[in-house]
């Protein structure tokens, strides 16, 4: 069978990338801009993780975040680094693999970690990985926003469970929050490649010290 990073090779070289262009979710907004009572985070270091063709960085960079966006696939970061070219902004992207973080050189100590649809495609083995190179590279009072398909979603992606994702990061992180991503959906919805109720959840951590 290819494996996951060859699939997401071919996606990217047919055009198949339906999550390109989305708008950036409300809970990754509230985060950054601030919400109600909640002020917005401080801008600080942020790593985007499986950041594709870049929306989530630029979104952040745009805001005065100084980010690192990492994907495994060489034309999503090509696109991505066009792309921030033509914003005038600033974007470090690496090409490395989530689950060896610590090959990549990346630095760590970030102070905002994303993953809007990495982690719910990856195996059993991966996710470990994953939990563990990410807490290796976050500040210790770091954010980590996860957006998630729950299992059962589309494109034949796993997906995750919300008990899953509680059981996997209570070692080291405190679940600050969880819900419906709602503007993922709605996004979705409006391109026709979505069913209603499409099964999508955002996860807020933070690292404890
Ligand atoms: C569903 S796409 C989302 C892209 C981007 N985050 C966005 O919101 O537009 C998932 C991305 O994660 C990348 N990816 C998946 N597994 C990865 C891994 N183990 N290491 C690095 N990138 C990975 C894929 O190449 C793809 O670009």
């Amino acid at each position: 069978m290819a494996s996951k990073q060859t699939l997401f090779r071919i996606f990217y070289r047919i055009g198949f990338t339906p999550w390109d262009g989305h708008p950036i979710g409300q809970t990754l907004r509230d985060l950054v801009e601030g919400a109600g009572d909640t002020p917005a985070l401080p801008a600080g270091s942020a790593l985007d993780l499986g950041c594709g063709t870049g929306d989530s960085s630029i979104y952040l960079a745009e805001h005065g975040w100084k980010v690192t966006g990492v994907d495994f696939v060489p034309k999503a970061l090509s696109k991505a680094r066009a792309r921030v070219g033509a914003a005038s902004t600033s974007v470090n992207f690496v090409q490395a693999d989530v689950t060896h973080l610590s090959r990549a050189s990346i630095g760590a100590d970030f102070q905002l970690i994303v993953d809007n649809g990495c982690l719910h495609n990856m195996s059993d083995d991966a996710r470990d990985a994953y939990v563990r190179e990410v807490s290796a590279v976050a500040a210790s009072d770091a954010r980590l926003l996860i957006v998630a398909f729950v299992p059962g979603g589309r494109f034949g992606v796993p997906g995750i469970d919300p008990a899953e994702m509680e059981r996997r990061f209570a070692p080291g992180w405190t679940q600050l929050s969880a819900g419906d991503e709602q503007d993922l959906d709605a996004a979705r919805l409006r391109r026709g490649s979505a069913r209603e109720n499409t099964p999508t959840r955002y996860y807020l951590f933070q690292r404890r010290p």
